[in-house]
């Protein structure tokens, strides 16, 4: 069986003196070997954090975003997959929800970043997930089938996080019926789409703290967590960790 996988997403959030206080604290006391942990600083940081890591053997770096335009050249405010793999980024978040929203990522977009990572050899975490209007008028399963259409014919290591719009940031929570119903809806299609289910994590995200990360991760459905929020505080985001280690 595959170690949970929690991911800690600090978004636009910190700066050089808090990235440093908050990965030496964070690593200072993880579970041994049974958890995979990932820290997703914002870009400038990447290198700090890469730093403070190289001690901890179950701690890999992520980015939060990639450009789509893989060779190096005249793309200004870009960042390439390989200037990532050169910091020996291991994850790549695709598709978070805020860039589908700010950023109006398109289908055609995030498959491109999707490429790019795979080409770099980068694992990519691709993010799908429903607004509310789409919850409760019933459709969210043909939003995340759809959403996932995007994934067909990668063949390589990948890791899914299913994070409800609604729920992130929000304190709002999805039940665990909820999440249990979806992440198994998302095998099912990930087999219908032809790809490996078993092989592909399946992360939930979405208001994930330290009082409910261990419901949420002890699903058989849900493979680890992508925590937002709840990662910008050291104790919070080891307790999230811990608790993945439990539930193994
Ligand atoms: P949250 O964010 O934990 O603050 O809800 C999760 C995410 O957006 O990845």
């Amino acid at each position: 069986m595959m170690n949970k996988l929690v991911i800690a997403n600090w978004k636009m959030n910190g700066r050089q003196a808090m990235a440093t206080e908050l990965v030496a604290g964070i690593i200072r006391n993880l579970p041994e070997a049974s958890v995979d942990v990932a820290i997703a600083p914002p870009f400038p940081y990447l290198s700090q954090v890469a730093e403070a890591i190289s001690a901890a053997a179950t701690v890999s770096l992520a980015a939060q975003d990639v450009s789509r335009y893989v060779a190096d050249g005249a793309y200004t405010g870009e960042v390439n997959a390989g200037m990532l793999a050169d910091l020996a980024c291991k994850y790549v978040l695709v598709g978070h929800s805020e860039r589908r929203q700010y950023f109006a990522e398109s289908a055609e977009v995030l498959r491109a970043k999707l490429d790019a990572c795979v080409s770099a050899g980068l694992v990519p975490v691709y993010c799908v997930g429903e607004t509310l209007a789409e919850r409760e008028s019933g459709v969210y399963e043909a939003v995340i089938a759809e959403q996932l259409s995007v994934l067909k014919g990668i063949g390589a290591e990948l890791v899914v996080a299913y994070e409800p719009v609604w729920a992130i940031g929000t304190g709002r929570v999805a039940s665990l019926e909820q999440i249990d119903q979806m992440h198994q809806f998302i095998a099912q299609t990930l087999l219908q789409y032809e790809m490996a289910s078993d092989s592909i994590r399946v992360l939930y995200g979405g208001s994930v703290k330290p009082d409910n990360a261990r419901e949420i991760m002890g699903l058989a459905s849900v493979s680890g967590a992508l925590v937002g929020g709840a990662s910008l505080n050291v104790d919070g985001f080891q307790q999230i960790c811990w608790a993945a280690n439990k539930t193994v």
